[in-house]
């Protein structure tokens, strides 16, 4: 399973693309709302130093005025994928975009016919929200399940992209469900490097080391 990193800030992409586990980042206009400053500019230097997809939102709300816009995010780098919120505008969009060769990640999914829908239109990726779902107690990531289910079963090739990430155990839970991609936050990569036993292993074999240094000299 691929991990991209959903922000739009370069020092937290900087800080964990050199270890190696970072594949892709998404952005949407409220992470990229938070950086201020050139938004095409930030998107660029992400691609620079991802190297792998990256998912760019449009703003737009009509079908030919994102076609537009995104066709314009898609020249910025060829990493960026074109984002494009789940609306009937959006599903026309991407067929439009889809079909120039242009990939789009249709986002704010939040059942698994809005999925299946984006997919017959060639989406590149579903986004489905699971955060935002367990928010309001319904089961974010049995929409995982039920939507890579349908995949397989329809041999689409449209990419399942977990998204609204809020801890570690989903990006297990995306994982044995067989997701394509899990976007997270830096803070819940982060907690995935924290594990207390590690700590005090690590901490023993240091000081059981330097005990047998000292017992020799
Ligand atoms: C998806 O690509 C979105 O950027 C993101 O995962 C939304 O997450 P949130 O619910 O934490 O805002």
């Amino acid at each position: 399973m691929k991990l991209f990193l959903d922000t739009g800030n370069l020092k937290e992409i900087e800080a964990l693309v050199p270890l190696g586990i970072i594949d892709g980042v998404t952005t949407n206009p409220s992470l990229m709302a938070k950086e201020g400053g050139d938004a095409r500019a930030i998107i660029k230097a992400i691609c620079n130093v991802v190297q792998g997809p990256v998912s760019a939102e449009v703003v737009a709300t009509q079908w030919e005025a994102m076609v537009t816009e995104g066709r314009d995010l898609a020249a910025i780098d060829p990493h960026v994928v074109v984002k494009v919120p789940f609306t009937r505008e959006g599903v026309r969009a991407t067929k439009v975009l889809a079909s120039e060769g242009i990939r789009v990640n249709v986002t704010l999914i939040f059942s698994a016919t809005q999925a299946l829908i984006a997919a017959k239109v060639g989406a590149a990726y579903v986004s489905p929200f699971v955060g935002r779902l367990d928010d309001i107690a319904s089961d974010g990531m049995g929409l995982i399940r039920q939507i890579v289910d349908i995949f397989e079963a329809h041999h689409f090739s449209t990419e399942v992209l977990v998204a609204s990430v809020r801890g570690p155990m989903h990006i297990v839970e995306a994982a044995r469900m067989g997701a394509d991609v899990c976007t997270c936050p830096a803070s819940v990569v982060e907690a995935c490097f924290k594990h207390p036993l590690t700590d005090i292993g690590l901490e023993k074999f240091l000081k059981d080391w330097e005990k047998a240094q000292a017992g020799r000299a």
